[in-house]
């Protein structure tokens, strides 16, 4: 076994990879009691296996939420600042936050706000987490029906992320993190991208060496635009276009994951950099039959693109026939803010959905 990365940025320390669990024993040292907050899930499966891996650590107590989406709400920020005012928790305290993308998410946010802020240290226990959610201090919950319309850009002191946790990840949740290593694979990093091709998920053996390579690219790029001005943005690929048909179908009753919507979006804002770049069929055809090889194809007909196309509009609050987008010159080489006509997201709708070649 590997060693794992040790990474201090300026804001945030990071421990990534096989063994990180009990490479942070020294991390908690300087501060008073130790509060985890978790979900019921997490604390079924994970839970033990932290404290099994930390057993010189003294948890002062053990805040559960309810899991789900749909509970990334106010009712259980309200919850957790009701247990954390039970406790007396106080500023020199630390906050654990153990869990996926919607346990760091609410409960980062509840630390950052209790008594003006409690420092707090995320452990991600799904792919997503490890790769994408607990890095890059966007905290935030769900409010009258939008997603993460209320939260705050605020860094937790440590990182620490170790697979040891994804052996009883569910296959979902599994596709919805590959969606998000594949596009870092596409964006920004080639050799990723060559580590993944023609994989199946289930077939990669060397999560730990893939969970850092990704890690470290969100890393990378949030370190130098936290608030999303420029690089950052680089990171939506793939998500203009699948957070609409992620919307689409939360709307018909038939919620799909957040992965498997995004890699529909791959496929689509893939076609759209061919047709802008001449990203050329050597580069498009692997990407699409990557992600064929990963995700069912969504069954939306070209019926459905009109409402598609104005849920992204919604999502965006635009109301011109154009989208700004981030899109690929290359395998491994993203643009962002390209200017894209209304009628190129639809024909990519349609390439989508008709299966055709890359120059159709
Ligand atoms: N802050 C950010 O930058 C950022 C980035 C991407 C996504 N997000 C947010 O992340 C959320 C999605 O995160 P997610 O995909 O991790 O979902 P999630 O947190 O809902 O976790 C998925 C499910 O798996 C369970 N679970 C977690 N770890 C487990 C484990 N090791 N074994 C068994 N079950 C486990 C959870 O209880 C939950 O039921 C969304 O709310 C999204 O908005 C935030
Ligand atoms: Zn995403």
């Amino acid at each position: 076994m590997n060693s794992p990365l040790v990474l201090d940025t300026e804001s945030v320390k990071y421990i990534i990879g096989d063994g990180a669990l009990e490479k942070s024993s020294n991390k908690f040292d300087q501060y008073g009691r130790v509060i985890i907050i978790t979900d019921d899930n997490v604390e079924k499966h994970c839970l033990p296996v932290f404290k099994r891996k930390l057993p010189d650590l003294k948890i002062f107590a053990t805040i559960t939420i309810i899991s789900g989406e749909e509970n990334k709400s106010i009712h259980q920020l309200i919850y957790i600042w009701n247990e954390l005012t039970r406790l007396n928790v106080g500023r020199d305290d630390l906050i654990i936050n153990l869990g996926g993308g919607v346990l760091t998410d609410i409960a980062g946010m509840a630390a950052a706000t209790f008594k003006r802020g409690v420092q707090f240290m995320n452990f991600p226990t799904t792919l997503l987490g490890m790769v994408d959610a607990a890095i890059g201090g966007k905290t935030g919950i769900d409010f009258a029906q939008f997603k993460n319309q209320v939260g705050l850009f605020i860094n937790p002191v440590c990182v620490i992320i170790d697979p040891i946790f994804l052996s009883t990840l569910e296959k979902a949740h599994w596709q919805s993190g590959f969606a998000e290593v594949v596009k870092y694979g596409l964006i920004m990093d080639r050799e990723l991208w060559q580590k993944l091709n023609k994989k199946h998920y289930q077939q990669i053996d060397d999560w730990s060496s893939i969970i850092i390579k990704a890690a470290r690219d969100k890393i990378d790029i949030v370190r130098f635009d936290v608030y999303e001005k420029g690089m950052r943005k680089n990171l939506n690929f793939g998500h203009t276009i699948g957070h609409a048909i992620e919307s689409f179908y939360l709307k018909s009753g038939k919620p799909v994951t957040h992965g498997t919507a995004i890699a529909a979006g791959i496929i689509c804002e893939a076609w759209i950099s061919s047709k802008i770049f001449s990203l050329e069929c050597t580069n498009l055809e692997p990407i699409v039959k990557m992600i064929d090889n990963n995700f069912s194809r969504f069954n939306f007909t070209t019926d459905d693109i009109p409402v598609i196309m104005k849920l992204m509009k919604q999502d965006k609050k635009i109301r011109e026939n154009k989208q700004k987008m981030s899109l690929i010159r290359k395998i491994g080489k993203a643009v962002h803010d390209i200017e894209i006509d209304d009628d190129l997201i639809t024909k990519s709708l349609i390439f989508y959905i008709e299966r055709k070649k890359c120059n159709n």
